[in-house]
């Protein structure tokens, strides 16, 4: 028994020196029994690589695809297609920010309604399949703000606003395009803001969609809530 205990110390002692009291501070690097993450193989931009036989590490695009983050083209380069234009935003302009000056503004951008190849039933079709994957679990697939967040009462038990009805007198009457478009891309309140998630033309889509769900609602008679 007394082996034991000695033993037990000395192992104590052992691992103290190795690894040192925990919490304190030093500008050693720390000593890594297993490897952490920081330390992987992996290509460094711009380095080389033998792995490839043109030596490169930084590979180049497949041919015929588009890049994440680029909006995929309605016609092909070679039938006179534009070049794939950047989904997310850097411009300052209606199409980009949803405002006109100081103001939000109200109705569709031109870069989508002068868009044949945009504007379509399609638009309105993605429209509400980004909504449906993005927003419905809070808002609710009819907009009534009670999605399955409500139902399974996260937004109560971690004491968050439940989402707010995407009603026509809610979100409408004093909302303009713009404005949703705004919230859709930096949040308002509780909630985050998509704009690194939904490119600017899906966020229109989503605009769209919600004016498409309030005229249902507002056909139907009914209140989202
Ligand atoms: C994680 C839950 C959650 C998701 C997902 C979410 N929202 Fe929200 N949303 C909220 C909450 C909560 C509020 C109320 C924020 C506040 O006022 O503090 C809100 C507010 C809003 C408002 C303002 C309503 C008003 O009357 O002021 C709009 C518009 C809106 N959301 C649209 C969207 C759209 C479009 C999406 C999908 C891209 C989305 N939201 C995704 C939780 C969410």
């Amino acid at each position: 028994m007394k082996y034991f205990f000695l033993s037990y110390l000395f192992v104590g002692a052992i691992i103290v020196s190795a690894f040192g009291l925990r919490g304190s501070k030093s500008e050693l690097p720390p000593l890594e029994v297993f490897q952490d993450m920081d330390h992987q193989a992996k290509v460094k931009y711009q380095a080389t690589s033998e792995f490839f036989a043109d030596g490169r590490g930084a590979r180049l695009p497949v041919k015929g695809t588009v890049p994440m983050g680029f909006e995929i083209p309605a016609k092909a380069a070679a039938k006179g297609g534009k070049p794939p234009r950047f989904g997310f935003t850097n411009g300052l302009g209606y199409y980009d920010t949803g405002k006109m000056g100081d103001f939000y503004g109200d109705g569709l951008p031109t870069e989508i309604t002068g868009d044949p190849s945009v504007f379509n039933a399609g638009f309105l079709k993605r429209g509400e399949e980004r909504y449906n994957i993005n927003c419905a679990i809070c808002h609710g697939v009819s907009g009534n703000g009670k999605g399955v967040t409500s139902k399974y009462g996260i937004m109560t038990a971690f004491n968050l606003q439940q989402p707010g009805s995407l009603d026509a007198a809610n979100a409408g009457a004093y909302r303009a395009d713009g404005a949703i478009f705004d919230v859709i891309t930096n949040g308002k309140g509780l909630m985050g803001g998509y704009g690194g998630n939904i490119t600017v033309r899906d966020r229109w889509a989503i605009v769209a969609y919600i004016r498409s769900l309030q005229l249902a609602a507002k056909e139907a008679g009914v209140t989202l809530q």
